[in-house]
């Protein structure tokens, strides 16, 4: 019986043989436990004997089947190390990493150094209505600034009873859907993109702004040229870069100013912050008393400054890209050498 056992237990293929085999020998019905049961009907003196041989070999069968188990789970093992054996001084396979886009790089810097003088990302549709656009701006119907802006308009049905529907012109419809939404004080800047029908190296037919708007109880141009030029300062990173305000006009704001920053060109090279010309950089002014009562804001309490400054703009200014055009391009190469890394 033992050298039985003990034989099969050795030549067991697999865990499953095992357990079939303890279950013939050492399980309940099994070889081993019925001689057991025969021992009630031997003599005292034979039980003497065969009692200790039977326990004496169950144990031996149970050690050789743990031995076993064990063995066969060993050999499972070095089986698999075998098959999934790895060269870990094989060069790696290298993986393009995408970049972040220029116009998404300096979004996050100007919003950075605007949220270190105080003011909040404020968000708006570009679909927009036309009263948004333009009406709630102080541009009325058949005002010329309609016609120069070069607008997207939304097909409509006829019957279509909603309002008209622009691609946004300009991130100022913002103003009014903030000044709606949260009242005054107000301080927020708003990116992002905008729509004109127009095509040439210096215009996209969309492109970005980001819009300024600050209104407390007396806010003055002094305010606004002071946050441009620290805005200025730490975007482009040189102290007490200049500033020219020239007179202008937008039916939004009034006084209305075109601000320019100080520059230079040196053998046909930009140099922003240096010199003594001029580059023209955004257009800005006193929200016009009618824009803060189309937003629902007490023009009699309130006043504020607001501007509108072109993203692609001042990254190609920074960052010394050439061609509007190619923002929008989506050329890996052009990614990949203006990109910035995560
Ligand atoms: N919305 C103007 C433009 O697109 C810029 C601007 C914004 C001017 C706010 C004044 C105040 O040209």
């Amino acid at each position: 019986l033992r050298d039985k056992y003990i034989g099969l237990i050795a030549d067991a293929a697999d865990e499953n043989a095992l357990e079939a085999l303890r279950v013939q020998a050492v399980g309940k019905k099994g070889e081993i436990s019925l001689r057991m049961r025969e021992l009630g009907k031997m003599s005292p003196e034979e039980r003497q004997i065969a009692g200790p041989a039977l326990n004496a070999l169950k144990d031996e069968i149970n050690s050789a089947l743990a031995a076993k188990k064990a063995a066969l789970a060993d050999a499972a093992l070095d089986e698999r190390l075998r098959g999934e054996w790895l060269d870990v001084t094989l060069p790696g396979r290298p993986r393009r990493q995408g970049t972040i886009h220029p116009v998404s790089q300096v979004s996050e810097e100007v919003a950075a150094i605007f949220a270190d003088m105080g003011f909040a990302v404020a968000e708006g549709p570009r679909i927009d209505t036309d009263w948004y656009n333009f009406d709630a701006l102080n541009i009325p119907a058949h005002h010329p600034a309609r016609a120069e802006m070069d607008t997207f308009y939304m097909h409509r049905e006829p019957g279509d009873d909603r309002p008209p529907h622009v691609l946004r012109t300009h991130t100022s419809p913002v103003q009014i859907r903030t000044m709606e939404a949260e009242g005054a004080p107000l301080r927020i800047i708003c990116p992002g993109g905008v729509y004109r029908a127009d095509y040439d190296q210096t215009h996209t037919p969309m492109f970005h702004q980001v819009e300024g708007l600050a209104i407390d109880r007396d806010i003055s141009m002094a305010n606004l040229k002071w946050v441009l030029e620290e805005f200025f300062a730490a975007f482009f990173e040189i102290d007490g870069i200049k500033t020219r305000f020239r007179a202008s006009h937008f039916p939004f704001t009034e006084p209305s100013a075109e601000v320019d920053i100080q520059c230079s060109w040196v053998d046909g090279q930009l140099r922003i912050g240096e010199g003594d010309d001029w580059m023209e950089v955004l257009g800005s002014g006193m929200v016009h008393p009618k824009v803060l009562r189309a937003g629902g804001i007490d023009s009699d309490q309130w006043q504020g400054f607001a501007f509108g400054m072109g993203i692609d703009r001042i990254a190609m200014l920074k960052y010394g890209i050439p061609d509007l055009r190619a923002f929008f391009d989506s050329d890996l190469r052009w990614l990949r050498h203006y990109g910035f890394s995560a």
